[in-house]
Protein backbone atom coordinates (compact mmCIF):
# COMPACT_ATOMS: atom_id res chain seq x y z
CA UNK A 1 0.00 0.00 0.00
CA UNK A 2 0.94 3.52 -0.55
CA UNK A 3 2.01 6.10 1.90
CA UNK A 4 -0.61 8.00 3.46
CA UNK A 5 -0.26 11.34 5.26
CA UNK A 6 -0.18 11.29 9.14
CA UNK A 7 -3.29 13.19 10.97
CA UNK A 8 -1.98 16.23 11.83
CA UNK A 9 -3.89 16.21 14.94
CA UNK A 10 -1.43 13.45 16.70
CA UNK A 11 1.63 15.66 16.14
CA UNK A 12 3.82 14.96 19.09
CA UNK A 13 7.61 15.07 20.20
CA UNK A 14 10.16 14.68 17.76
CA UNK A 15 13.58 13.34 18.11
CA UNK A 16 15.24 16.14 17.96
CA UNK A 17 17.64 17.04 20.78
CA UNK A 18 18.50 21.00 19.02
CA UNK A 19 15.08 21.87 18.97
CA UNK A 20 13.97 20.31 22.49
CA UNK A 21 11.78 17.86 20.49
CA UNK A 22 9.42 20.28 19.80
CA UNK A 23 8.74 20.77 16.22
CA UNK A 24 4.70 20.35 16.23
CA UNK A 25 2.70 23.74 14.06
CA UNK A 26 0.67 25.33 15.76
CA UNK A 27 -2.50 24.34 13.52
CA UNK A 28 -3.55 20.99 13.73
CA UNK A 29 -5.89 18.29 11.41
CA UNK A 30 -9.24 20.48 11.93
CA UNK A 31 -8.58 21.91 8.26
CA UNK A 32 -9.86 20.75 5.22
CA UNK A 33 -8.26 19.10 2.94
CA UNK A 34 -8.14 19.82 -0.96
CA UNK A 35 -6.51 18.16 -3.63
CA UNK A 36 -4.24 20.41 -4.78
CA UNK A 37 -5.21 23.08 -7.97
CA UNK A 38 -2.36 22.52 -9.80
CA UNK A 39 -0.83 25.98 -10.70
CA UNK A 40 -1.19 27.33 -14.58
CA UNK A 41 1.20 29.92 -14.45
CA UNK A 42 3.98 30.49 -17.28
CA UNK A 43 7.23 28.35 -16.66
CA UNK A 44 9.43 29.85 -13.89
CA UNK A 45 13.40 28.80 -14.64
CA UNK A 46 15.00 28.08 -11.63
CA UNK A 47 19.14 29.64 -11.97
CA UNK A 48 22.26 28.30 -10.89
CA UNK A 49 23.30 30.07 -7.31
CA UNK A 50 26.65 31.46 -8.37
CA UNK A 51 25.06 33.28 -11.71
CA UNK A 52 22.73 34.78 -9.83
CA UNK A 53 24.72 36.52 -7.56
CA UNK A 54 24.98 39.45 -10.01
CA UNK A 55 21.60 40.37 -10.43
CA UNK A 56 20.94 42.53 -8.37
CA UNK A 57 17.24 42.64 -8.64
CA UNK A 58 16.98 39.13 -8.68
CA UNK A 59 18.66 38.90 -4.89
CA UNK A 60 16.72 41.93 -3.72
CA UNK A 61 13.87 39.98 -4.76
CA UNK A 62 15.11 36.72 -3.02
CA UNK A 63 15.79 38.57 -0.37
CA UNK A 64 12.65 40.60 0.49
CA UNK A 65 10.77 37.19 -0.20
CA UNK A 66 12.56 35.51 2.64
CA UNK A 67 12.54 38.33 4.93
CA UNK A 68 8.85 38.52 4.53
CA UNK A 69 8.72 34.85 5.69
CA UNK A 70 10.87 35.74 8.55
CA UNK A 71 8.35 38.26 10.02
CA UNK A 72 5.02 36.58 9.41
CA UNK A 73 3.12 35.55 12.78
CA UNK A 74 5.14 32.83 14.45
CA UNK A 75 2.05 30.20 14.05
CA UNK A 76 1.90 31.52 10.73
CA UNK A 77 1.83 27.99 8.25
CA UNK A 78 4.40 29.98 5.98
CA UNK A 79 6.19 31.46 8.51
CA UNK A 80 10.06 31.09 7.54
CA UNK A 81 10.77 28.25 11.10
CA UNK A 82 7.04 26.48 10.98
CA UNK A 83 8.46 25.63 7.32
CA UNK A 84 11.74 24.43 8.30
CA UNK A 85 9.68 22.60 11.17
CA UNK A 86 7.87 20.53 8.32
CA UNK A 87 11.37 19.28 7.96
CA UNK A 88 11.69 17.99 11.33
CA UNK A 89 8.43 16.57 11.33
CA UNK A 90 8.54 14.46 8.36
CA UNK A 91 11.96 13.70 9.41
CA UNK A 92 12.05 13.26 13.18
CA UNK A 93 9.70 11.26 14.04
CA UNK A 94 7.18 13.68 14.45
CA UNK A 95 4.51 12.08 13.52
CA UNK A 96 3.39 8.12 13.20
CA UNK A 97 1.53 6.79 9.86
CA UNK A 98 -1.77 6.32 10.36
CA UNK A 99 -3.35 3.24 11.81
CA UNK A 100 0.23 2.33 13.82
CA UNK A 101 1.21 3.40 16.73
CA UNK A 102 4.95 3.24 16.23
CA UNK A 103 5.51 3.54 12.75
CA UNK A 104 6.91 7.03 12.14
CA UNK A 105 6.31 9.06 8.92
CA UNK A 106 9.91 9.19 7.39
CA UNK A 107 10.81 10.73 4.09
CA UNK A 108 14.32 9.97 4.18
CA UNK A 109 15.95 6.41 2.81
CA UNK A 110 13.88 5.53 0.58
CA UNK A 111 11.99 6.11 -3.09
CA UNK A 112 9.56 8.89 -1.59
CA UNK A 113 13.18 11.01 -0.64
CA UNK A 114 13.01 12.83 -4.09
CA UNK A 115 9.47 13.09 -4.41
CA UNK A 116 8.61 14.79 -1.27
CA UNK A 117 11.77 16.85 -1.67
CA UNK A 118 10.18 18.13 -4.69
CA UNK A 119 7.34 19.35 -3.58
CA UNK A 120 8.57 20.59 -0.70
CA UNK A 121 9.98 23.07 -2.53
CA UNK A 122 7.50 23.77 -4.95
CA UNK A 123 5.47 24.91 -2.12
CA UNK A 124 8.03 26.60 -0.38
CA UNK A 125 8.71 28.89 -3.75
CA UNK A 126 5.61 29.39 -4.61
CA UNK A 127 5.17 30.79 -0.88
CA UNK A 128 8.20 33.13 -1.21
CA UNK A 129 6.79 34.11 -4.93
CA UNK A 130 3.78 35.36 -3.17
CA UNK A 131 5.02 37.20 -0.60
CA UNK A 132 6.72 39.62 -2.81
CA UNK A 133 3.69 38.93 -5.65
CA UNK A 134 6.05 37.53 -8.43
CA UNK A 135 5.07 34.82 -10.38
CA UNK A 136 8.05 34.45 -11.83
CA UNK A 137 10.43 33.84 -8.71
CA UNK A 138 12.26 30.51 -8.30
CA UNK A 139 14.68 29.50 -6.04
CA UNK A 140 18.16 29.21 -7.34
CA UNK A 141 20.16 25.94 -7.44
CA UNK A 142 23.29 25.00 -6.16
CA UNK A 143 25.04 24.22 -9.13
CA UNK A 144 27.92 21.89 -7.14
CA UNK A 145 28.11 19.51 -10.14
CA UNK A 146 30.11 22.45 -11.90
CA UNK A 147 34.02 23.73 -11.24
CA UNK A 148 32.19 27.27 -10.41
CA UNK A 149 29.03 26.03 -8.16
CA UNK A 150 31.55 23.28 -5.98
CA UNK A 151 32.23 26.45 -3.06
CA UNK A 152 29.31 27.22 -0.59
CA UNK A 153 27.29 29.72 -2.47
CA UNK A 154 28.56 33.15 -1.88
CA UNK A 155 24.68 34.51 -1.82
CA UNK A 156 24.25 33.08 1.51
CA UNK A 157 27.22 34.56 3.29
CA UNK A 158 26.83 38.20 3.69
CA UNK A 159 25.92 38.61 7.36
CA UNK A 160 23.39 41.00 7.54
CA UNK A 161 21.18 39.08 4.50
CA UNK A 162 18.24 37.50 5.60
CA UNK A 163 19.86 34.48 3.86
CA UNK A 164 22.65 34.41 6.29
CA UNK A 165 22.95 31.60 9.04
CA UNK A 166 25.80 31.88 11.29
CA UNK A 167 25.60 28.38 12.02
CA UNK A 168 27.68 26.38 9.51
CA UNK A 169 31.19 25.36 9.84
CA UNK A 170 32.93 28.26 8.76
CA UNK A 171 36.11 26.57 7.48
CA UNK A 172 34.00 25.57 4.65
CA UNK A 173 31.49 28.04 3.38
CA UNK A 174 34.51 30.87 3.39
CA UNK A 175 37.70 31.19 1.63
CA UNK A 176 36.14 29.17 -1.34
CA UNK A 177 36.57 25.94 0.10
CA UNK A 178 35.81 23.00 -2.40
CA UNK A 179 33.05 20.63 -1.48
CA UNK A 180 33.26 17.19 -1.07
CA UNK A 181 30.64 15.40 -2.17
CA UNK A 182 32.46 12.40 0.16
CA UNK A 183 32.15 14.81 3.04
CA UNK A 184 31.78 12.59 6.33
CA UNK A 185 33.02 14.73 8.78
CA UNK A 186 37.03 13.94 7.58
CA UNK A 187 38.71 17.04 6.06
CA UNK A 188 39.68 15.75 2.41
CA UNK A 189 43.49 16.52 1.60
CA UNK A 190 43.53 16.95 -2.17
CA UNK A 191 43.94 20.35 -3.83
CA UNK A 192 41.48 22.01 -4.92
CA UNK A 193 41.90 20.49 -8.80
CA UNK A 194 41.90 17.10 -7.73
CA UNK A 195 39.00 17.67 -5.36
CA UNK A 196 36.97 18.89 -8.29
CA UNK A 197 38.09 16.10 -10.72
CA UNK A 198 37.27 13.51 -7.78
CA UNK A 199 33.48 15.46 -7.48
CA UNK A 200 32.56 15.05 -11.06
CA UNK A 201 34.04 11.41 -11.56
CA UNK A 202 31.51 10.40 -8.59
CA UNK A 203 29.08 12.39 -10.07
CA UNK A 204 29.61 10.23 -13.40
CA UNK A 205 30.19 7.08 -11.53
CA UNK A 206 26.55 7.39 -9.86
CA UNK A 207 24.95 8.42 -13.27
CA UNK A 208 26.63 5.05 -15.05
CA UNK A 209 25.72 2.65 -12.49
CA UNK A 210 22.18 3.54 -11.69
CA UNK A 211 21.15 4.57 -15.15
CA UNK A 212 19.43 1.08 -15.64
CA UNK A 213 18.04 0.55 -12.20
CA UNK A 214 15.92 3.56 -10.50
CA UNK A 215 16.13 1.72 -6.96
CA UNK A 216 19.87 2.65 -7.12
CA UNK A 217 19.83 6.21 -7.84
CA UNK A 218 16.15 7.38 -6.21
CA UNK A 219 16.48 5.06 -2.91
CA UNK A 220 14.12 1.30 -1.99
CA UNK A 221 10.15 0.82 -1.91
CA UNK A 222 8.91 1.97 0.98
CA UNK A 223 5.51 0.60 1.74
CA UNK A 224 2.51 1.65 4.37
CA UNK A 225 2.68 0.64 8.20
CA UNK A 226 6.67 -0.72 7.45
CA UNK A 227 9.63 1.44 8.90
CA UNK A 228 11.85 2.88 7.15
CA UNK A 229 15.66 0.83 6.02
CA UNK A 230 18.44 3.61 6.76
CA UNK A 231 20.36 1.64 4.55
CA UNK A 232 17.70 2.11 1.76
CA UNK A 233 18.80 5.39 0.14
CA UNK A 234 19.92 5.96 -3.32
CA UNK A 235 23.23 7.17 -4.49
CA UNK A 236 21.88 10.63 -5.58
CA UNK A 237 20.90 10.51 -1.65
CA UNK A 238 23.94 9.78 -0.46
CA UNK A 239 26.04 12.57 -2.29
CA UNK A 240 23.40 14.90 -0.77
CA UNK A 241 23.91 13.84 2.53
CA UNK A 242 27.58 14.78 2.33
CA UNK A 243 26.44 18.52 1.71
CA UNK A 244 24.45 18.43 4.46
CA UNK A 245 27.42 17.23 6.86
CA UNK A 246 29.74 19.55 5.49
CA UNK A 247 27.70 22.95 5.41
CA UNK A 248 26.73 22.33 9.06
CA UNK A 249 28.74 22.87 12.30
CA UNK A 250 30.97 20.17 12.79
CA UNK A 251 30.14 20.02 16.67
CA UNK A 252 27.17 19.47 19.03
CA UNK A 253 24.13 18.81 17.06
CA UNK A 254 25.51 20.26 14.10
CA UNK A 255 22.98 22.79 13.26
CA UNK A 256 21.47 23.67 11.26
CA UNK A 257 22.26 22.06 7.76
CA UNK A 258 24.40 18.55 9.32
CA UNK A 259 20.77 17.76 11.65
CA UNK A 260 17.52 16.92 9.56
CA UNK A 261 15.18 18.45 12.66
CA UNK A 262 16.92 22.13 11.36
CA UNK A 263 18.64 21.89 8.09
CA UNK A 264 15.73 23.82 6.27
CA UNK A 265 16.29 26.91 8.87
CA UNK A 266 19.35 27.75 6.49
CA UNK A 267 18.00 28.95 3.46
CA UNK A 268 21.46 27.40 1.47
CA UNK A 269 18.69 24.08 2.16
CA UNK A 270 16.84 24.85 -0.40
CA UNK A 271 19.03 26.32 -2.80
CA UNK A 272 21.01 22.35 -2.14
CA UNK A 273 17.76 20.65 -2.64
CA UNK A 274 17.31 22.71 -5.64
CA UNK A 275 20.09 21.39 -7.34
CA UNK A 276 19.20 17.48 -5.95
CA UNK A 277 16.06 18.09 -7.97
CA UNK A 278 17.71 19.02 -10.87
CA UNK A 279 19.58 15.83 -10.67
CA UNK A 280 16.67 13.86 -10.65
CA UNK A 281 15.64 15.52 -13.77
CA UNK A 282 18.64 15.26 -15.40
CA UNK A 283 18.49 11.26 -14.12
CA UNK A 284 14.70 11.32 -15.82
CA UNK A 285 15.91 13.14 -19.22
CA UNK A 286 19.24 10.58 -19.63
CA UNK A 287 16.19 7.55 -19.28
CA UNK A 288 14.08 8.88 -22.09
CA UNK A 289 11.43 10.29 -19.03
CA UNK A 290 10.41 6.66 -18.50
CA UNK A 291 8.66 6.34 -15.24
CA UNK A 292 10.78 5.53 -12.69
CA UNK A 293 8.48 2.88 -10.72
CA UNK A 294 5.69 1.59 -12.26
CA UNK A 295 4.11 0.67 -8.80
CA UNK A 296 1.47 2.40 -6.99
CA UNK A 297 2.64 2.68 -4.52
CA UNK A 298 5.20 4.43 -5.20
CA UNK A 299 2.91 6.87 -7.68
CA UNK A 300 -0.44 7.37 -5.66
CA UNK A 301 1.69 7.96 -2.29
CA UNK A 302 0.40 10.92 -1.04
CA UNK A 303 1.62 14.11 0.94
CA UNK A 304 0.42 17.49 2.75
CA UNK A 305 1.33 20.71 2.29
CA UNK A 306 -0.07 24.31 2.65
CA UNK A 307 -0.20 25.73 -0.65
CA UNK A 308 0.31 29.69 -1.52
CA UNK A 309 -2.96 30.13 -1.02
CA UNK A 310 -2.61 28.72 2.71
CA UNK A 311 -5.02 26.45 1.78
CA UNK A 312 -4.14 22.28 3.28
CA UNK A 313 -3.50 20.03 -0.29
CA UNK A 314 -2.51 16.56 -0.73
CA UNK A 315 -0.29 15.59 -3.17
CA UNK A 316 0.37 12.40 -5.06
CA UNK A 317 3.83 11.03 -6.03
CA UNK A 318 2.55 10.50 -10.11
CA UNK A 319 1.46 14.17 -9.89
CA UNK A 320 5.37 15.53 -9.92
CA UNK A 321 7.29 13.38 -12.13
CA UNK A 322 7.59 16.13 -14.39
CA UNK A 323 8.39 19.76 -13.18
CA UNK A 324 6.51 20.92 -15.75
CA UNK A 325 3.45 20.19 -14.32
CA UNK A 326 4.33 22.51 -11.60
CA UNK A 327 5.68 25.09 -13.75
CA UNK A 328 9.06 25.08 -13.45
CA UNK A 329 12.13 24.08 -15.35
CA UNK A 330 16.12 24.81 -15.11
CA UNK A 331 18.55 26.80 -17.01
CA UNK A 332 19.90 24.56 -18.91
CA UNK A 333 23.39 24.78 -17.78
CA UNK A 334 27.02 22.34 -18.96
CA UNK A 335 27.33 19.33 -17.66
CA UNK A 336 30.72 18.49 -17.02
CA UNK A 337 30.74 14.94 -15.51
CA UNK A 338 28.41 13.64 -18.69
CA UNK A 339 31.61 13.37 -21.02
CA UNK A 340 35.40 12.79 -20.98
CA UNK A 341 35.91 14.58 -17.48
CA UNK A 342 39.60 16.36 -17.80
CU1 LIG B 1 15.21 16.04 3.92
CU2 LIG B 1 18.47 17.31 2.58
O1 LIG B 1 17.08 16.42 3.53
Amino acid sequence: EPIMPPDLSKCHDATAPALDNHCCPPYSGSETILEYDFPATSLRVRRPAHLVKDDQEYMDKYKEAVRRMKNLPEDHPWNYYQQANIHCQYCNDAYYQQNTDDVPVQVHFSWIFLPWHRYYLHFYERILGKLIDDDTFTIPFWNWDTKDGMTFPAIFEEASSPLYDPKRDQRHVKDGAILDLKYAYTENTASDSELIRENLCFIQKTFKHSLSLAELFMGDPVRAGVKENQEANGQLEVIHNAAHMWVGEPDGYKENMGDFSTAARDSVFFCHHCNVDRMWDIYRNLRGNQVEFQDNDWLDSTFLFHDENEQLVKVKIRDCLNPTKLRYTFEQVPLPWLGNIN
